[in-house]
């Protein structure tokens, strides 16, 4: 990046995080998701780090939480209320407690085999309760962790939050009592609170968390009544939980007192039992009634925890070990269009590489020129990109306030990209005029890779079909751009089938160039033919076919047997195509190499053959391939230029013919015993 756009990228990005943080934490209103406010927040925390001397105070990366509103009475917390630091994988946890073991002077290894305790993270907003006495006396949101607003009345219709402690156990309720919890919703309040908004009018809550804070931050409690809130709470602060021991015994202790705890809360044994608990509750989600966007872990040793304090905001006793993000931003490089199997043209959005749900996502499909223009979709555009469970990535929205002047609109094309016919409104689609294009542009792809040309094993019509329905390829050379993480994505395509996908194309990215040749589709350039003028044109790479093929003469195509001015026309045609010239700088590009043809000398050099009628012991492939490896010629057509014609069962019309020209004709045992 030139420095220029770097100063206007970090300025950009710094008013859009302050933009969308005041949404969020002061509003409950978010645009935006936390996956993608987070993948904001890194890339200006990267750029940042990078180049230090731009970083000022100011960064919304040095600040967290929200403003209050000025509508609630404002309540200053005795405790701040901390933040987390996040990690997203093992090793960030393992890094994690590796640092803790640096400043607690002790062994890594005796770190990691200390108990965790890890608690469900309920994608909720936090709230503190004090009680004195056994009484509720205020409830608080978190605000800016230090100044809170209260809401001791909306508190109270909640019925998980006792408004009198009980005592369930011996452990003594103490006079004065901090304690601290999650509220939230179902999934299901979302939807039935969703539905009646949309009915009333009203607006749509984005998820869970904008609906509990939404609701607990009303005016009028009758409102927050009437929406079903929930809570659990997971921690006590201040001269009460120095009686604790554990993190544990603090849970223990809430529930002893009447509160609601997370009855999926446990205590691991070490932090590879925290890892599992982790990954199992990221596979398990789905099946909660609540939303969850990771485990909360922390060091169960209470005097541990202590001695680790404070850093800023963050305790560095705890982590979030959020899940994989399904959502991510990046930049949309190109628009192109795919022709798909009907002629329909759909538009794709090539992205820069970014991992979304732990994948690696080059393209998403646009659906049509109607969702471009719903998106206000530019090229150049930073987006957000999403990918919920096990649905095709999605491109969700554009971030226009990232935009620096240089995006480009992008519209559809008038004229087919394939055939170059007259392009037509179809409802919605644009599609081809000629109602064969699409057809015919799937077939020269089935063709591609079908046995005799690239032979790619398991890419069958049915997948090919699939790729393009998608989006993942236009034209043959993008086959070779496909990643495993572009073919995961996809439903009902399994890791291993991905995998074994992606081994094929690469496999097959060294090709023989004959079936290279062939492999183009050229109009009258069947497999013989196309052995044939690669023996006498040999190139090693792609490159060089570009180079030589464009420039041989009609008279040199024509010199080579078989290659009559039909055929001769259809390659000069073919190799004048700038269409296809691009196609085979495409090739070049994605490191398709060639192996050139060699010609075989053996008993059948110059010998050409023809076959008619089924043979018994051969198969027709088979007698071709052993002609070839005499170093003789097949062709389809007997002429004064055929050597033998080889006569199976049920001849056809080339037998009467061969009679005509006076051919030697051989019968299979014939042909059998000439190779012996
Ligand atoms: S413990 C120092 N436990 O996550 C904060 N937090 O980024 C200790 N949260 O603001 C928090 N579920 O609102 C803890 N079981 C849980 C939680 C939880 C959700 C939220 C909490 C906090 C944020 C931390």
């Amino acid at each position: 990046m030139e420095k220029k756009e770097l100063y206007d990228r970090i300025e950009k990005l710094r008013k859009t995080i302050e933009y969308h943080q005041s949404r969020y934490y002061t509003f409950d209103d978010p645009e935006i998701s936390d996956a993608a406010f987070d993948a904001l927040k890194e890339e200006l925390e990267g750029l940042e780090k990078k180049h230090p001397n731009i970083t000022s105070e100011n960064s919304p990366t040095h600040r967290i939480g929200g403003v209050p509103l000025e509508k609630f009475t404002k309540v200053k917390h005795e405790y701040p209320m901390l933040s987390l630091q996040d990690a997203f994988d093992e090793d960030e946890m393992k890094e994690w407690v590796e640092k803790l073991s640096n400043f607690l002077k002790i062994t890594k290894e005796s770190l990691e085999k200390k108990e965790y305790y890890c608690e469900l993270k309920i994608d909720g907003l936090a709230i503190e309760l004090i009680y004195k006495k056994g009484f509720l006396v205020c409830a608080s949101t978190r605000g800016d962790g230090k100044i809170g607003e209260d809401v001791t009345q909306n508190i109270s219709t909640i019925k998980s939050i006792p408004q009198k402690l009980m005592q369930l156990g011996t452990i003594q309720i103490p006079d004065e009592l901090i304690v601290r919890g999650e509220i939230f919703l179902t999934k299901k309040e979302l939807e039935r609170v969703n539905a009646e908004q949309k009915k009333n009018g009203l607006k749509i809550y984005a998820n869970t968390r904008n609906l509990a804070a939404g609701s607990l931050r009303q005016l009028d409690p009758k409102i927050t009544a009437s929406r079903k809130l929930e809570s659990f709470q997971y921690d006590i602060v201040g001269d009460a939980e120095k009686q604790f021991s554990t993190h544990e015994e603090k849970h223990k202790a809430l529930a002893s007192w009447g509160f609601t705890t997370n009855k999926h809360n446990v205590c691991a044994k070490d932090i590879n039992e925290v890892i599992k608990i982790r990954n199992n509750w990221e596979q398990k989600r789905e099946k909660l009634e609540y939303e969850i966007d990771g485990i909360v872990v922390l060091l169960n040793d209470a005097r541990l925890f202590d001695s680790l304090g404070i850093i800023g905001k963050i305790p560095r006793g705890a982590i979030a070990y959020k899940f994989t993000p399904r959502e991510a931003t990046t930049i949309i490089e190109n628009i192109r269009i795919q022709v798909g199997r009907t002629g329909v043209l759909t538009p794709v959005a090539d992205l820069k590489p970014v991992s979304v749900g732990g994948t690696i996502i080059t393209h998403a499909t646009l659906h049509n020129a109607d969702e471009i223009e719903r998106l206000g979709l530019k090229i150049g555009d930073t987006v957000v990109i999403s990918r919920a469970g096990d649905v095709i990535p999605k491109i969700i929205r554009v971030i226009k306030e990232l935009r620096t002047g240089k995006e480009r609109v992008f519209s559809m094309p008038k004229l087919c990209p394939i055939d170059g016919s007259k392009v037509v409104m179809n409802g919605v689609f644009h599609q081809c005029s000629n109602e064969r294009c699409g057809a015919r542009h799937k077939e020269s792809l089935y063709h591609f890779v079908s046995r005799y040309a690239l032979n790619m094993r398991g890419l069958g019509a049915k997948i090919i079909d699939r790729f393009l329905d998608e989006g993942l390829i236009v034209d043959a050379g993008d086959i070779f751009s496909i990643t495993e993480g572009d073919i995961k994505v996809l439903e009902r395509f399994g890791e291993k089938s991905a995998e074994n996908i992606i081994k094929e194309i690469n496999q097959k990215k060294v090709v023989q160039q004959a079936r290279f040749i062939f492999a183009l589709g050229i109009i009258h350039v069947g497999e013989e033919t196309a052995r044939v003028i690669s023996e006498r044109f040999p190139v090693s790479s792609i490159l060089e076919l570009i180079k030589k093929y464009p420039k041989i003469k009609k008279e040199e195509w024509e010199e080579i047997q078989d290659v009559g001015p039909k055929v001769s026309e259809s390659i000069i045609k073919w190799f004048q195509s700038e269409k296809n010239i691009a196609l085979l700088q495409k090739f070049h590009k994605y490191g398709v190499s060639i192996i050139p043809s060699k010609k075989k000398v053996g008993k059948f050099t110059s010998k050409t053959f023809v076959i008619t009628g089924t043979l018994e012991g051969l198969s027709r492939d088979r007698a071709k391939e052993i002609i070839n490896m005499f170093g003789g010629t097949i062709s389809e057509s007997v002429s004064r230029n055929t050597t033998f014609v080889i006569v199976g069962e049920n001849p056809g019309s080339k037998l009467k013919r061969a009679n005509e020209l006076n051919i030697p004709i051989l019968s299979e045992k014939e042909f059998l015993k000439l190779i012996k």
